[in-house]
């Protein structure tokens, strides 16, 4: 029976996370479930699962939570141990019994606690892409040193690292990842100054959070994956390619030195990846559809359009320039993200933010993940200051 934690458990990959428990209860036991604000949830999650420990972001979510389990009659002796901020979610990725961390937190909130979950020899189901992105040198020589298990979640690096297992990783000479295109594949350039957060938010095939879906929406998700691939798997960004596959059957390809491909191809439902990395090396009955072959399909494989989704040229970018280029990528981008969702930004000046932001802040080489958090900090500054501006031309 396997322990878990999972961090970000009211969100898409965390409620994909806990029906994969709730459908195999024999094999998992959950120790505790950590939540930003969604405290509904939450509540609702702790009367099912019954976790001896549950986190919210702040003291006024842990309000929230105790009047929800108030309300639904739990025994004040069968309440878990409620906590808040930051700390708690290092204590509870770290506790001793817990064999497997969910990290499905969405943004660098989750990257401490996964870190130090690294650090404790952990296996790490890591869907959170901020982690890697923010911090992918540091947590990768932690990865390193306490032999901890970081498997990916994220269903391209899960199929790429289900192909890689078939070969030896010295004779792979690529890897392909591949793009559904997003909501505005076919829009022409001219269109996008006009399209509204409603239509980004649209994407064709997959259901997942806000900042990710938008993300899909400009590309920027896709260039996170190529510097999340280039950690994980030890690649140069030239060796990383992308291609925009509209059908999102294929996930990802390796290639070979002698030029044969193999790709991971499966149905559009997190909980085969997430299963993957809580069962690895076994595989097991997943809750997803096969595909049937039988039915006529056909698979389209297209060259992305680097000067209609400028910000997957700057990933490439910013993992050549290497140090905190990633991280201020990855901040300034989430409060663009933000912005545009708020109404205050159109979706081409996300670029603008994230290209700005990048050539103000100066490159620096974090040692720590306080450096990482730090550096996070001051780009999210910056990036909010030309936000203002930006919006501020909007409305004037
Ligand atoms: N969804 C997918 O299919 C998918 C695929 C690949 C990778 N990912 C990555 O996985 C991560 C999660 O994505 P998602 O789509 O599941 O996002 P989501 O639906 O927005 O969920 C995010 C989760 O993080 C929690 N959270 C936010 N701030 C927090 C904080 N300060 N402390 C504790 N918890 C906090 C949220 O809690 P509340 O809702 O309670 O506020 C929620 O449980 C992202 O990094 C995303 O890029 C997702």
């Amino acid at each position: 029976m396997k322990t878990l934690t999972v961090l970000g458990s009211t969100g898409s990959i965390g409620t994909n996370t806990l029906d994969i428990v709730r459908r195999s209860r024999h094999q998992y036991r959950v120790y505790a479930l950590a939540a930003g604000r969604n405290a509904d949830t939450l509540a609702s999650q702790v009367l099912e699962f019954r976790p001896q420990v549950a986190v919210v972001a702040t003291s006024d979510g842990l309000a929230r939570l105790a009047e929800r389990l108030h309300a639904a009659g739990l025994p004040r002796e069968e309440w878990p141990e409620l906590l808040c901020g930051d700390a708690a979610l290092v204590q509870i990725a770290v506790a001793d019994g817990v064999d497997t961390v969910i990290s499905a937190i969405v943004g660098v909130a989750g990257l401490e606690a996964t870190y130090e979950a690294v650090c404790r020899g952990k296996r790490v189901g890591l869907a959170n892409k901020e982690v890697l992105v923010s911090g992918g040198k540091l947590v990768m020589e932690a990865v390193r040193q306490h032999k901890a298990e970081l498997i990916p979640v994220d269903s391209e690096h899960n199929g790429a690292h289900q192909c890689l297992r078939a070969g030896n990783r010295s004779q792979v000479t690529r890897l392909i990842l591949t793009a559904s295109g997003g909501p505005f594949r076919n829009t022409p350039k001219e269109a996008l100054a006009y399209v509204t957060p409603q239509q980004a938010l649209n994407h064709p095939t997959w259901r997942m959070g806000n900042r990710i879906t938008i993300d899909c929406a400009t590309l920027m998700n896709k260039g996170f994956e190529v510097i999340e691939a280039c950690w994980l798997f030890g690649f140069a960004p030239s060796e990383v390619d992308v291609v925009i596959h509209p059908q999102s059957t294929v996930h990802a390809m390796i290639e070979y030195s002698d030029g044969s491909v193999l790709a991971q191809i499966s149905a559009t439902d997190m909980r085969m990846p997430i299963q993957y990395a809580l069962t690895y090396p076994d595989r097991r009955e997943a809750p997803v559809p096969k595909i049937n072959w039988a039915e006529a399909r056909t698979l389209e494989f297209l060259a992305p359009d680097f000067q209609k989704f400028p910000l997957l040229t700057l990933a490439y970018q910013c993992q050549e320039t290497g140090g905190s280029a990633t991280c201020t990528l990855n901040a300034a981008d989430e409060i663009a993200v933000e912005a545009f969702l708020q109404g205050k930004i159109g979706y081409l000046t996300i670029h603008e933010i994230v290209a700005e932001t990048l050539s103000k802040m100066p490159v620096r080489w974090p040692r720590t993940i306080g450096d990482v958090l730090e550096i996070d900090r001051e780009s999210r500054a910056l990036a909010r200051e030309l936000t203002l501006a930006h919006a501020g031309a909007i409305t004037a």
